[in-house]
């Protein structure tokens, strides 16, 4: 298949290309477009071979759920048979916005799409070219992040390219996107509200809204399948991985440079091409072919920014050994250090 590429940028949308890309979902072909987040691959939500065409472009497995984007909040009525009044405030407060939520699902809403679950995930995003691409198609759209399955979320449409390209109909390039990291998700089946995956709407802002809210304990845990298997059946995948090995290097600062110096040194003399994951803290204390800061270390939105590019970047420079530094906080860091632990297949050296 011939991957049609179309620039399409938030303050010049120009009204045939959105035709273009409405046309291919509205006939059930795919569509990667840009959100605030990561870029989705989209297709129509209520069509079930759609979701079976998208799982089969991302090599992803089928029990895996997919989030239904909306640009109404009254699609909500249509999609969920419960709208709790919870979800009415979070919507309120959140969308268009990095905030998807959980409810019971309605029955429209095709097996495909969900997994299988009894429950559907929901989000408005904040992006132009996003909810204009809803909305000239008139239906749903169904979107995972668009890249193949296990590899690090596209924050430019060059990732999904490199993933997708000849696999699906059309590809909108709107340049890089806002936020780097996947939407906040909320479970709102439950008495108590979990997050599921953490994101930029972080915990104490949605307790802002609606009171008490839980952490999934699978978050930032390896998930010992029956112990602690996490609600969101997408993250008990590995995940945003990286293809050389990912090994995260815990404790005080000057004790991770000295260690993986160390480990640098060694790698180096049998052969192997090492990097780091740095700060630009830090970054000159390192003796490594490839050294990639994430920005300065108090900047958590520059670090969520710029986490899967550099990932990606390590692929292409064939780097088969790549040591972080750890990046834990409250808030956004939370979000930062459950993607990289996942993509480091929780790789964990305490120094
Ligand atoms: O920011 C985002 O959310 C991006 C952009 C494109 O909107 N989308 C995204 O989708 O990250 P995806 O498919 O890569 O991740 C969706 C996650 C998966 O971990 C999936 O298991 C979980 O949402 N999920 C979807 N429906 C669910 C449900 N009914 N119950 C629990 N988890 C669900
Ligand atoms: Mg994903």
């Amino acid at each position: 298949m011939k991957t049609n590429i179309e620039i399409i940028q938030s303050n010049q949308i120009k009204p045939e290309q959105l035709n273009k890309a409405a046309t291919i979902l509205q006939s059930g072909g795919l569509v990667a477009f840009p959100t605030e987040t990561v870029y989705g691959l989209g297709g129509n939500a209520l069509d079930d071979l759609a979701a079976k065409k998208i799982y089969k472009a991302k090599g992803r497995p089928s029990d895996n759920p997919l989030i239904i984007h909306i640009a109404d909040g009254a699609a909500l009525d249509e999609l969920a048979r419960e709208v709790p009044k919870k979800a009415k405030k979070l919507t309120e407060a959140f969308w268009p916005g990095p905030l998807t939520i959980i409810l019971k699902k309605d029955k429209r809403v095709p097996d495909g799409t969900t997994g299988g679950l009894d429950t559907v995930a929901i989000r408005m995003p904040n992006h132009r070219v996003a909810l204009a691409l809803i909305e000239q198609s008139g239906i749903y759209i169904a979107a995972p992040s668009a890249n193949t399955s296990g590899r690090p979320s596209p924050t430019r449409a060059e990732h999904v390219i490199e993933d997708l390209d000849g696999k699906i109909e059309m590809i909108i390039d709107g340049g890089p996107v806002g936020i780097g990291l996947e939407s906040t998700i909320v479970d709102l089946t439950e008495e108590v509200p979990i997050i599921l995956r953490p994101g930029s709407i972080t915990k104490t802002m949605l307790e802002e809204v609606i009171g008490k809210v839980e952490m999934d304990p699978a978050i930032l845990q390896k998930n010992i399948e029956e112990d602690i298997a996490p609600k969101a059946p997408g993250m008990k995948y590995k995940h945003y991985a990286p293809k050389g090995e990912l090994i995260i290097v815990e404790g005080a600062i000057e004790k991770v440079i000295s260690f993986i110096n160390e480990r640098i040194a060694v790698l180096s003399n049998n052969g192997i091409k090492v990097g780091v994951i740095t700060t630009d803290e830090t970054r000159d204390k390192y003796k490594a072919d490839i050294i990639k800061s994430l920005g300065k270390r108090t900047d958590e939105q520059a670090i969520a920014k710029i986490l899967y590019n550099i990932l990606r970047e390590f692929d292409k420079l064939q780097v088969e050994v790549i040591y972080s530094e750890c990046f834990y906080s409250n808030e956004l860091g939370y979000a930062i250090m459950n993607r990289l632990l996942k993509a480091a297949g929780y790789q964990v050296i305490q120094v």
